[in-house]
């Protein structure tokens, strides 16, 4: 006998034809004629039904929450069950009777964080995954459609590209060795044989803020093309994005709408997206009252409220150099400012995508690392890619919990994959 799934099974005609599935019991009822389980698999849930008197049903009355089965029957069309078909159950055989199951409903935030082995399995989370894996499908098409090389930079790293602060020091034998905050050094190598690179691996920021949006683990999708400046990279950003958005909305209404978000939102995200300079943003902040001085990074606060004006992501631009990290181009206009730009999702959840214009000549790098007061011992490879054959170029790093918590409408990012490393989380 052929093993279906419930998704096919559902598909089906519902005119008494055979089928067997197997999968967990999702929920079960029962009364002295008849039990109810619905059985979930990979695809759906379905209704099966167990009639007294029948072989199946001394098993069926024994058979627990969460209990994994192998189940034979016949589909009929039933409008009462979900799906619109039930199975109506032969055989039932029990593979692992399940100890009692330790979620029940309405459980605490908390509980749910501690017992995430078990509740990835749960509709909502798996709502989640498959969302998230087509984010990352999507990105994918994207990039291999614009000719970009995917590649695999290295995680164990020695120098720093976001800052010590949040560097996660590992032991390697005898050696100084960090958890790597991003790829982009490892890109900025690449391109030089390739042009147009990208990688999806994940980043590690040893983030002592306790945001809904920092995790210390994150899934980065970055990219890095030659002869490329700002503006460049901003159209590949929005474009990159708007092509996720797309694909989320026309794949996903229902989960979507099962989320509380409405599909439209997302499905009329298109590019070019707007673009505002630094000096507006602040002079939007100061005007809704936020009490900023020029020369800030935007921080969590900060974003949250200049993002209430917007419906659609956007970009902020030529920040100034001392809120930014020292490879970022400095405007040849203003050296105040540096060519970079943080694309910011709307509604209150702020940056998603942060990108700009590298410096690329050994002269003004060699003078930016000196400005920072950082030791050159630590990027004398990093230099070399100055000395020989720099070139103009530019890249971006997604932060694709970042962009799946937008998406989503969520509240929290630790909801936009299954095990969230944050600060006081790193079990199960
Ligand atoms: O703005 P960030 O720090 O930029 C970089 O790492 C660049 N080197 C990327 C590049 O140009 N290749 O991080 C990029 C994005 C952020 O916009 C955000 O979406 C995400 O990574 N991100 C985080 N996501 C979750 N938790 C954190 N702690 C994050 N830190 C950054
Ligand atoms: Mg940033």
């Amino acid at each position: 006998m052929e093993w279906l799934q419930v998704r096919d099974v559902l598909a089906g005609d519902g005119a008494g034809e055979k089928a067997c599935i197997r999968g967990w019991i999702h929920r079960k009822r029962q009364s002295k004629k008849i039990a109810f389980l619905v059985v979930r698999d990979g695809t759906d849930v379905i209704q099966t039904t167990v009639r007294a008197g029948t072989e199946p049903f001394p098993e069926a009355e024994k058979v627990t929450i969460e209990s994994s089965v192998e189940v034979e029957g016949t589909v009929h069309a039933d409008a009462r069950a979900p799906g619109g078909k039930e199975l109506r159950v032969e055989k039932l055989r029990i593979i692992g009777l399940s100890d009692t199951f330790p979620i029940t409903r309405d459980q605490s935030t908390e509980l749910l964080m501690d017992l995430r082995h078990l509740w990835v399995r749960s509709v909502p989370m798996n709502r989640v995954m498959r969302l998230r894996a087509a984010v990352f499908q999507a990105s994918r098409e994207y990039f291999d459609t614009m000719g970009f090389v995917e590649v695999h930079p290295p995680m164990f790293i020695t120098a720093a590209c976001e800052g010590g602060s949040t560097l996660f020091k590992v032991p390697y034998f005898g050696k100084k060795a960090y958890l790597t905050q991003s790829s982009q050094f490892y890109l900025e190598a690449l391109i030089t044989g390739l042009e147009r690179v990208y990688c999806v691996a994940p980043s590690f920021r040893a983030e002592k803020s306790r945001t809904t949006r920092h995790l210390t683990e994150f899934w980065h999708i970055e990219a890095e093309e030659a002869f490329c400046g700002l503006e460049g990279t901003m159209r590949t950003q929005e474009d990159l994005v708007a092509h996720i958005c797309q694909t989320i909305a026309t794949r996903f209404p229902e989960e979507l709408q099962a989320m509380g978000r409405d599909p439209e939102v997302i499905a009329g995200v298109k590019a070019p997206f707007e673009r505002i300079s630094y000096d507006k943003s602040i002079d939007i902040l100061q005007g809704r009252g936020v009490d900023i001085p020029w020369g800030a990074d935007l921080g969590t606060k900060e974003e949250r409220e200049l993002t209430m004006e917007f419906e659609q992501p956007f970009f902020v631009y030529h920040y100034p150099a001392e809120a930014k990290a020292f490879y970022h181009r400095l405007d040849p206009e203003d050296s105040s400012k540096v060519l970079c730009a943080d694309m910011l999702a709307p509604e209150g959840h702020g940056e998603i995508v942060g990108g700009g214009e590298r410096t690329w000549t050994i002269e003004e790098i060699m003078s930016r690392i000196n400005e920072e007061e950082l030791d050159t011992t630590d990027y004398e490879w990093y230099l070399d890619l100055r000395r020989y054959g720099g070139v103009p170029h530019a890249g971006f790093g997604l932060g694709a919990a970042r962009l799946i918590k937008w998406i989503c409408g969520m509240e929290h990012i630790r909801d936009a994959l299954p095990f969230p490393r944050t600060m006081n989380r790193i079990y199960p």
